[in-house]
């Protein structure tokens, strides 16, 4: 079983439920490899991680303002402070903060709690 399942609860429409378990397969792999070896390097993952989180909120907010959702500008904001809270995560972890199953828990909640919450709320789910 994976680390993430993608339970129910993240379900919102299909291109962006593709996106939110694309993220979970990349935190799941990264999971699944620190399992075996704790001392790997992480910085790829965590690029990864960075580089998909970007680009899935950049794509979220294009289709949000082609489809005229509202609180696009909250949205945007909140997608850029978590941006923000992940670069200091990361900022961290490169110098020499240790990888702990906290560190899994942060980064499922970073995008998961934000599904749950916000993108349900904006897409009127
Ligand atoms: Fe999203
Ligand atoms: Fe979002």
């Amino acid at each position: 079983m994976s680390y993430i399942e993608f339970d129910a609860k993240y379900r919102t429409f299909t291109i962006m439920d593709q996106q939110h378990r694309q993220f979970i397969d990349i935190l799941n792999r990264f999971f699944d490899d620190w399992i075996k070896d704790r001392k790997l390097d992480p910085h790829p993952y965590l690029m990864e991680v960075a580089d998909y989180g970007q680009y899935h909120f950049d794509s979220e907010e294009k289709y949000m303002e082609e489809n005229k959702i509202t609180h696009l500008e909250e949205h945007k904001k909140v997608h850029k402070e978590l941006m923000v809270s992940l670069a200091n995560l990361i900022r961290r972890i490169e110098s020499g903060e240790e990888i702990t199953m906290e560190t899994f828990q942060f980064l499922q909640g970073w995008l998961m709690n934000h599904v749950v919450g916000m993108d349900k709320r904006d897409y009127g789910l």
